[in-house]
């Protein structure tokens, strides 16, 4: 009677263990379906950065969007960052940086009292919408040896903002 016990009892065992087994088994099998779910999830996140980039190509028609959005009022806000360096009205005051009166499409390094750097001398292109916006998110990156010294506006609309701003000083 005690050896049928065991026996019965070794051959659950046995029995269990195949299960037990056997459900591992199909759990690595689960984590390895896992890992190609996420691996196809990382392929659509690469899809979706190309699909950003073709945005950036795209900027040029947002950009005019941005502007007919941009906010004068907004803009004055944000030139209380530039009237420690630069004078806004029309008396044309050279301060630590040339007047921004007229600034724009006025042609750079072109304030004849002011001295400007060999950068911006070298520049030589006039302050349209467009190298306003640019100049103005990281002016040391996109002139480089610029003496202003500014950190940048992130922000497009922040920039379209501003430009418009600027665009009023006339
Ligand atoms: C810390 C001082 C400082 C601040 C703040 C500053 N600027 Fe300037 N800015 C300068 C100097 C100095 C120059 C001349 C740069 C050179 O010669 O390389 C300059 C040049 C410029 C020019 C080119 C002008 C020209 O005649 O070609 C523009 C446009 C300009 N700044 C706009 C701005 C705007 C807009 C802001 C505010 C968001 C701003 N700056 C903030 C110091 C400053």
């Amino acid at each position: 009677m005690n050896k049928y016990f065991l026996s019965l009892m070794s051959i659950l065992i046995l029995f269990q263990s195949f299960k037990v087994s056997d459900e591992i088994f199909n759990n690595k099998k689960d984590q390895k379906k896992g890992y190609i779910i996420l691996e196809q999830e990382d392929d659509d996140d690469e899809v979706t950065v190309a699909d950003d980039k073709s945005d950036v190509k795209e900027e040029k028609i947002d950009f005019e969007l941005l502007f007919t959005k941009a906010s004068l009022d907004g803009g004055e806000k944000i030139a209380k960052q530039c009237v420690a360096c630069h004078s806004v009205d029309n008396s044309l005051k050279v301060k630590v940086g040339p007047p921004l009166w007229g600034i724009v499409n006025r042609n750079a390094a072109s304030i004849s009292d002011f001295k400007y750097s060999e950068a911006l001398i070298n520049f030589k292109k006039a302050w349209s919408r467009e190298e306003l916006f640019y100049f103005l998110e990281k002016p040391k990156d996109y002139i480089k040896g610029t003496k202003m010294i500014y950190k940048g506006l992130k922000k497009p609309s922040d920039r379209a903002d501003l430009i418009s701003y600027l665009e009023s000083l006339k």
